[in-house]
Protein backbone atom coordinates (compact mmCIF):
# COMPACT_ATOMS: atom_id res chain seq x y z
CA UNK A 1 0.00 0.00 0.00
CA UNK A 2 1.35 2.96 -1.23
CA UNK A 3 0.78 6.58 0.41
CA UNK A 4 -0.68 9.26 -2.35
CA UNK A 5 0.72 13.00 -1.50
CA UNK A 6 -1.66 15.99 -2.28
CA UNK A 7 -0.79 18.68 -3.61
CA UNK A 8 -1.91 20.31 -0.62
CA UNK A 9 0.80 19.51 1.62
CA UNK A 10 -0.02 22.08 4.36
CA UNK A 11 -2.81 19.31 5.52
CA UNK A 12 0.24 16.94 7.07
CA UNK A 13 0.41 17.04 11.14
CA UNK A 14 3.69 18.18 12.32
CA UNK A 15 5.20 15.23 14.35
CA UNK A 16 8.83 14.96 16.37
CA UNK A 17 11.32 17.67 16.32
CA UNK A 18 14.87 16.16 17.38
CA UNK A 19 17.20 19.25 18.69
CA UNK A 20 20.49 19.47 17.78
CA UNK A 21 21.27 18.59 21.57
CA UNK A 22 24.80 19.76 22.53
CA UNK A 23 25.77 21.66 19.75
CA UNK A 24 28.15 24.34 20.28
CA UNK A 25 27.32 26.40 17.14
CA UNK A 26 24.33 28.95 16.68
CA UNK A 27 24.97 28.19 13.46
CA UNK A 28 21.70 25.94 13.38
CA UNK A 29 19.05 25.18 10.35
CA UNK A 30 15.69 23.30 10.94
CA UNK A 31 14.55 21.04 8.04
CA UNK A 32 10.96 19.78 8.17
CA UNK A 33 10.76 16.85 6.69
CA UNK A 34 7.95 14.53 4.80
CA UNK A 35 7.79 11.50 6.56
CA UNK A 36 5.26 8.58 5.74
CA UNK A 37 5.91 4.47 7.05
CA UNK A 38 4.24 2.12 5.10
CA UNK A 39 4.52 -0.49 8.18
CA UNK A 40 2.71 1.50 10.38
CA UNK A 41 -0.87 2.49 10.51
CA UNK A 42 0.20 6.26 10.88
CA UNK A 43 -0.79 9.26 8.95
CA UNK A 44 2.09 11.07 7.28
CA UNK A 45 3.85 13.46 9.73
CA UNK A 46 6.43 16.07 9.65
CA UNK A 47 9.29 15.80 11.51
CA UNK A 48 11.93 18.66 12.38
CA UNK A 49 15.76 18.17 12.74
CA UNK A 50 17.99 20.58 13.72
CA UNK A 51 21.50 20.44 12.04
CA UNK A 52 24.86 22.36 12.94
CA UNK A 53 25.80 23.43 9.31
CA UNK A 54 29.47 24.52 11.06
CA UNK A 55 30.03 20.57 10.55
CA UNK A 56 27.27 20.26 7.43
CA UNK A 57 27.97 20.72 3.58
CA UNK A 58 26.60 23.18 1.44
CA UNK A 59 23.59 20.94 -0.36
CA UNK A 60 20.13 19.83 1.02
CA UNK A 61 21.24 16.05 -0.09
CA UNK A 62 24.54 17.06 2.57
CA UNK A 63 22.20 17.69 5.07
CA UNK A 64 19.88 15.00 4.86
CA UNK A 65 22.74 12.61 4.74
CA UNK A 66 24.12 14.12 8.44
CA UNK A 67 20.76 13.60 9.39
CA UNK A 68 20.61 10.08 8.69
CA UNK A 69 23.72 8.74 9.62
CA UNK A 70 23.63 11.13 12.73
CA UNK A 71 20.26 11.85 13.94
CA UNK A 72 17.59 9.85 12.77
CA UNK A 73 18.84 6.28 10.72
CA UNK A 74 15.22 5.75 9.69
CA UNK A 75 14.69 8.86 7.06
CA UNK A 76 14.28 7.42 3.78
CA UNK A 77 15.66 8.88 0.43
CA UNK A 78 17.13 8.11 -2.80
CA UNK A 79 20.18 9.60 -3.99
CA UNK A 80 23.55 7.90 -6.09
CA UNK A 81 25.79 10.64 -7.64
CA UNK A 82 25.87 13.49 -5.20
CA UNK A 83 26.57 15.38 -8.63
CA UNK A 84 23.42 16.30 -10.56
CA UNK A 85 23.55 13.67 -12.96
CA UNK A 86 21.60 10.37 -11.77
CA UNK A 87 18.23 12.08 -11.32
CA UNK A 88 17.48 10.02 -8.15
CA UNK A 89 17.64 12.91 -5.35
CA UNK A 90 14.38 14.57 -6.87
CA UNK A 91 12.20 16.00 -4.71
CA UNK A 92 10.38 19.24 -3.82
CA UNK A 93 12.42 21.75 -1.67
CA UNK A 94 10.93 24.84 -0.26
CA UNK A 95 7.95 24.42 -2.49
CA UNK A 96 10.29 23.58 -5.85
CA UNK A 97 10.99 20.47 -7.77
CA UNK A 98 14.53 19.87 -7.80
CA UNK A 99 17.74 17.87 -6.66
CA UNK A 100 18.63 17.62 -3.28
CA UNK A 101 22.20 17.60 -4.16
CA UNK A 102 22.57 20.82 -6.57
CA UNK A 103 20.63 22.32 -4.59
CA UNK A 104 22.58 25.28 -1.98
CA UNK A 105 20.89 25.12 1.58
CA UNK A 106 22.26 28.75 1.48
CA UNK A 107 19.99 29.68 -0.89
CA UNK A 108 16.71 28.35 1.32
CA UNK A 109 15.27 31.57 3.72
CA UNK A 110 13.79 30.19 7.09
CA UNK A 111 13.27 26.45 7.71
CA UNK A 112 14.17 24.06 4.66
CA UNK A 113 10.68 22.37 3.91
CA UNK A 114 11.36 18.67 2.71
CA UNK A 115 8.64 16.70 0.85
CA UNK A 116 8.71 13.92 -1.93
CA UNK A 117 7.99 14.74 -5.77
CA UNK A 118 3.98 16.14 -5.77
CA UNK A 119 1.36 13.68 -6.93
CA UNK A 120 2.69 10.65 -6.79
CA UNK A 121 2.52 7.79 -4.47
CA UNK A 122 4.60 7.14 -1.86
CA UNK A 123 7.36 4.15 -1.25
CA UNK A 124 8.83 5.93 2.01
CA UNK A 125 9.38 9.25 3.14
CA UNK A 126 10.79 11.06 0.61
CA UNK A 127 10.88 7.87 -2.34
CA UNK A 128 8.18 8.41 -4.80
CA UNK A 129 7.18 5.28 -7.00
CA UNK A 130 8.29 5.72 -10.53
CA UNK A 131 7.39 2.14 -12.09
CA UNK A 132 4.32 3.98 -13.77
CA UNK A 133 6.43 6.93 -15.13
CA UNK A 134 9.59 4.62 -15.95
CA UNK A 135 6.57 2.78 -18.09
CA UNK A 136 6.23 5.38 -19.95
CA UNK A 137 9.55 6.39 -20.90
CA UNK A 138 9.58 2.81 -22.29
CA UNK A 139 6.55 3.01 -24.29
CA UNK A 140 8.12 5.68 -26.85
CA UNK A 141 10.92 3.19 -27.33
CA UNK A 142 14.10 5.50 -26.24
CA UNK A 143 16.38 3.78 -28.73
CA UNK A 144 17.74 4.01 -32.34
CA UNK A 145 15.38 2.69 -34.85
CA UNK A 146 17.08 1.87 -38.14
CA UNK A 147 16.12 -0.06 -41.17
CA UNK A 148 19.19 0.79 -43.42
CA UNK A 149 22.54 -1.64 -41.79
CA UNK A 150 25.05 0.03 -40.00
CA UNK A 151 28.26 0.96 -41.98
CA UNK A 152 30.57 -2.15 -41.43
CA UNK A 153 33.75 -0.15 -40.91
CA UNK A 154 32.55 3.02 -38.48
CA UNK A 155 29.49 4.21 -36.49
CA UNK A 156 26.83 5.81 -38.27
CA UNK A 157 27.17 9.61 -38.86
CA UNK A 158 25.61 12.37 -38.15
CA UNK A 159 26.21 15.98 -39.67
CA UNK A 160 27.12 18.84 -37.27
CA UNK A 161 24.49 20.74 -37.65
CA UNK A 162 22.30 17.53 -36.98
CA UNK A 163 23.73 15.96 -34.00
CA UNK A 164 23.43 20.25 -32.35
CA UNK A 165 19.80 19.35 -32.86
CA UNK A 166 20.03 17.03 -30.30
CA UNK A 167 21.35 20.06 -27.97
CA UNK A 168 19.05 20.14 -24.94
CA UNK A 169 17.16 16.98 -25.18
CA UNK A 170 20.26 14.31 -24.60
CA UNK A 171 21.13 15.88 -21.14
CA UNK A 172 17.91 15.03 -19.34
CA UNK A 173 18.70 12.98 -16.81
CA UNK A 174 14.45 11.38 -16.00
CA UNK A 175 14.51 13.14 -12.65
CA UNK A 176 10.59 13.51 -13.53
CA UNK A 177 11.09 17.09 -11.39
CA UNK A 178 9.32 18.16 -14.56
CA UNK A 179 6.51 15.78 -15.13
CA UNK A 180 5.62 16.07 -11.24
CA UNK A 181 5.26 20.16 -11.59
CA UNK A 182 2.39 19.79 -14.41
CA UNK A 183 -0.72 19.80 -13.56
CA UNK A 184 -1.96 18.30 -16.67
CA UNK A 185 0.24 15.06 -15.61
CA UNK A 186 -1.64 15.76 -11.98
CA UNK A 187 -4.97 14.88 -13.39
CA UNK A 188 -4.30 13.01 -16.52
CA UNK A 189 -0.96 11.34 -15.89
CA UNK A 190 -2.59 7.31 -16.37
CA UNK A 191 -3.08 8.86 -20.31
CA UNK A 192 -1.00 11.92 -20.88
CA UNK A 193 2.55 10.81 -20.67
CA UNK A 194 4.22 14.05 -19.14
CA UNK A 195 7.00 16.46 -20.02
CA UNK A 196 10.19 14.23 -19.46
CA UNK A 197 8.63 11.56 -21.38
CA UNK A 198 7.61 13.71 -24.29
CA UNK A 199 10.98 15.39 -24.33
CA UNK A 200 12.84 12.39 -24.51
CA UNK A 201 10.17 11.18 -27.35
CA UNK A 202 11.03 14.45 -29.07
CA UNK A 203 15.04 13.66 -28.81
CA UNK A 204 14.35 10.55 -30.79
CA UNK A 205 12.43 12.47 -33.24
CA UNK A 206 14.94 15.02 -34.09
CA UNK A 207 17.31 12.30 -34.23
CA UNK A 208 18.56 12.38 -37.60
CA UNK A 209 20.01 8.64 -37.87
CA UNK A 210 16.53 7.42 -36.53
CA UNK A 211 13.94 6.17 -39.72
CA UNK A 212 10.99 5.45 -37.22
CA UNK A 213 9.90 9.24 -37.35
CA UNK A 214 6.53 8.42 -38.94
CA UNK A 215 5.79 5.91 -36.31
CA UNK A 216 7.03 7.39 -33.74
CA UNK A 217 4.66 10.40 -34.50
CA UNK A 218 1.89 7.65 -34.92
CA UNK A 219 2.33 6.56 -31.50
CA UNK A 220 2.02 9.78 -30.19
CA UNK A 221 -0.90 11.39 -32.47
CA UNK A 222 -3.74 10.69 -29.39
CA UNK A 223 -5.61 13.42 -27.73
CA UNK A 224 -4.15 12.45 -24.00
CA UNK A 225 -0.74 11.62 -24.74
CA UNK A 226 0.77 14.95 -26.29
CA UNK A 227 -2.85 17.51 -26.64
CA UNK A 228 -3.12 17.21 -22.53
CA UNK A 229 0.02 19.82 -22.20
CA UNK A 230 -1.40 22.86 -22.19
CA UNK A 231 1.47 24.86 -21.93
CA UNK A 232 1.24 25.95 -18.46
CA UNK A 233 5.69 26.09 -19.06
CA UNK A 234 5.66 24.65 -14.82
CA UNK A 235 8.05 22.04 -16.74
CA UNK A 236 10.67 24.60 -17.74
CA UNK A 237 10.35 26.41 -14.84
CA UNK A 238 11.01 23.65 -12.34
CA UNK A 239 14.14 21.63 -14.54
CA UNK A 240 16.80 21.35 -12.22
CA UNK A 241 19.06 21.05 -15.70
CA UNK A 242 17.77 23.94 -17.65
CA UNK A 243 15.91 22.12 -19.98
CA UNK A 244 12.89 23.09 -21.57
CA UNK A 245 10.44 20.23 -22.07
CA UNK A 246 7.56 22.74 -23.02
CA UNK A 247 9.47 23.70 -26.31
CA UNK A 248 9.75 20.11 -27.12
CA UNK A 249 6.05 19.51 -26.66
CA UNK A 250 5.40 22.11 -29.21
CA UNK A 251 7.67 20.92 -31.69
CA UNK A 252 6.12 17.63 -31.38
CA UNK A 253 2.63 19.20 -31.64
CA UNK A 254 3.77 21.52 -34.36
CA UNK A 255 4.98 18.30 -36.48
CA UNK A 256 2.14 16.51 -36.02
CA UNK A 257 -0.41 19.21 -37.22
CA UNK A 258 1.98 20.15 -40.29
CA UNK A 259 1.50 16.08 -41.53
CA UNK A 260 -1.91 16.42 -41.38
S1 LIG B 1 13.43 17.55 -18.62
FE1 LIG B 1 14.57 18.30 -16.81
S2 LIG B 1 13.09 18.09 -15.10
FE2 LIG B 1 12.33 16.84 -16.79
S3 LIG B 1 13.10 14.78 -16.36
FE3 LIG B 1 14.56 15.79 -17.78
S4 LIG B 1 16.10 16.71 -16.46
FE4 LIG B 1 14.36 16.21 -15.13
S1 LIG C 1 3.86 23.05 -20.70
FE1 LIG C 1 2.67 21.19 -20.87
S2 LIG C 1 3.96 19.66 -19.95
FE2 LIG C 1 4.77 21.63 -19.26
S3 LIG C 1 3.74 22.00 -17.30
FE3 LIG C 1 2.52 22.91 -18.89
S4 LIG C 1 0.96 21.40 -19.43
FE4 LIG C 1 2.61 20.36 -18.32
S1 LIG D 1 22.22 12.20 -6.28
FE1 LIG D 1 22.25 11.97 -8.46
S2 LIG D 1 21.16 13.70 -9.16
FE2 LIG D 1 21.27 14.01 -7.02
Amino acid sequence: MAQFVLPIQSRVKEGMTFKAEGASSENIKRFKIYRWNPETEDNPRIDTYEVDMDSCGPMVLDALIKIKEEIDPTLAFRRSCREGICGSCAMNIDGTNTLACTKPIAEIKGDVRIYPLPHMEVVKDLIPEMTHFYAQYASIKPWLQTETPAPPDRERLQSKEDRLKLDGLYECILCACCSTSCPSYWWNGDRYLGPATLLQAYRWIADSRDEATGERLDELDDAFKVFRCHTIMNCTRTCPKGLNPGLAIAEIKKQLVLRK
